[in-house]
């Protein structure tokens, strides 16, 4: 079959972005519906100091988690901030063997005049119910959704750190409780979002990283569950991240099953190319890549920029020879989690190419993360503000 032909200005208008930019209740709204359970053993203000010293993703957790049930008959109800801490699980709980599970990422930014802020939050509520569908779990009011992002970062709003590129990143995840071995949707279902003071995805920020295309494994198969956000994609990448890793490589690349030629996505972030004559292209969604939020305020912004941009079929041999000719000049990644992040060479079976250029990336990066933290105007509405 013939490739359809690249879309210009694509993904401006998906479902989902359609949907997130659905006016948001204030904060002052939606505060109260998860009631609160104080922890009664929160960290002191040194302990809580020190774990915000030097701070990593994903390593440090703050002192409760938002909580709900769903259960087939009732729907959702106790709605609570609890005390952080570990979750008593049946060993037969349904997750723990046929992984039905979704979750989201997004971040809490910490403005300079000290109030919090947080990015589209209605993309993620939004997604996490089209990655809920799915994986036949339950959807969440997304009122609901963004009530536990705001209950939970107001409780712990002191955790929100206050250094460069620092974020309070919130995950919020649902699985299926319920305890049995057959194989059918569970009737038990249960939502979490806990919270983590976290520092640069990659280490050293804006460094480069290096990619290595695997061409033996594939993240997800066309009617799979690529584009929902589920635990399983993200395990299907583990293997090929540590073969990544073993050649060098901070981070795998991944091809589409069918053809085993065009690019998809990495093991976490979406993938943009900027070619020498300014056009960015990126891989069309089709259904086996997650739809970024960041991916799509990128498309957003560059577009807006005055930038050609393109969501098209990208092969990896087009890619690497255009990065040999000089016809690609960037390529970058892009997540919730890792921001924006250039590419500084690509390496597969065959194939060892060095890109030098990133100053779109920058570009890029700097306008996000600009409006992102406060030091730039939102002409989008993109930020909420949570406390
Ligand atoms: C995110 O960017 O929020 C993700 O969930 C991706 C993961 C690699 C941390």
């Amino acid at each position: 079959m013939p490739e359809p032909a690249a879309t210009v200005h694509p993904s401006l208008e998906t479902p989902l972005s359609r949907a997130a930019s659905l006016p948001v209740p204030a904060a002052t709204e939606l505060s109260g519906r998860f009631r609160l359970q104080r922890n009664p053993r929160c960290a002191s203000d040194a302990d809580r100091a020190q774990a915000l010293r030097d701070l990593h993703f994903g390593a440090v957790f703050t002192d409760h988690m938002a909580h709900a049930r769903f259960s087939r008959g009732e729907g959702w109800a106790d709605h609570e901030v609890m005390p952080y801490g570990d979750l008593a699980l049946s060993p037969a709980s349904a997750v723990l063997h046929y992984g039905q599970e979704v979750f989201e990422g997004i971040k809490a930014y910490r403005h300079e005049d000290g109030s919090v802020w947080t990015f589209r939050p209605r993309y993620n509520a939004t997604r996490l119910n089209v990655s809920a569908r799915r994986l036949a779990l339950p959807e969440l009011p997304e009122e609901d959704f963004i009530a536990s992002l705001v209950d939970l970062v107001r409780t712990d709003e002191a955790w929100v750190p206050s250094g460069r590129g620092e974020s309070l990143y919130l995950r919020p995840f649902m699985f299926a409780s319920e305890a049995f071995l057959g194989v059918h949707a569970a009737g038990v279902v249960d939502y979490y979002v806990i919270a983590s003071p976290s520092g640069a995805y990659f280490t050293h920020g804006l460094t480069p990283i290096s990619i290595w295309v695997t061409q033996d494994y594939h993240r997800a198969g066309r009617g799979g569950t690529g584009f929902a956000k589920t635990g399983g994609n993200y395990a299907s990448s583990l293997l090929p991240q540590q073969e990544a890793a073993a050649k060098g490589c901070d981070q795998v690349c991944f091809l589409d099953d069918v053809t085993q030629t065009n690019l998809e996505e990495l093991g976490g972030m979406n993938i943009m190319v900027v070619d020498a004559d300014g056009t960015v292209r990126t891989p069309r969604l089709t259904g086996t890549i997650l739809e970024g939020s960041t991916r799509s305020a990128i498309i957003r912004l560059l577009t807006d920029a005055g930038r050609r941009v393109v969501e098209d079929t990208i092969s990896l041999d087009s890619l690497v020879e255009g990065i040999r000719r000089g016809t690609v000049t960037e390529v970058f990644a892009c997540g919730t989690a890792a921001v924006v992040v250039p590419l500084g060479r690509l390496m597969g079976r065959d194939f060892d190419v060095e890109i030098t250029g990133s100053e779109v990336t920058h570009e890029i990066h700097d306008r996000l993360t600009g409006i992102q933290y406060g030091r730039l105007e939102d002409p989008y509405g993109w930020m909420y503000r949570l406390a």
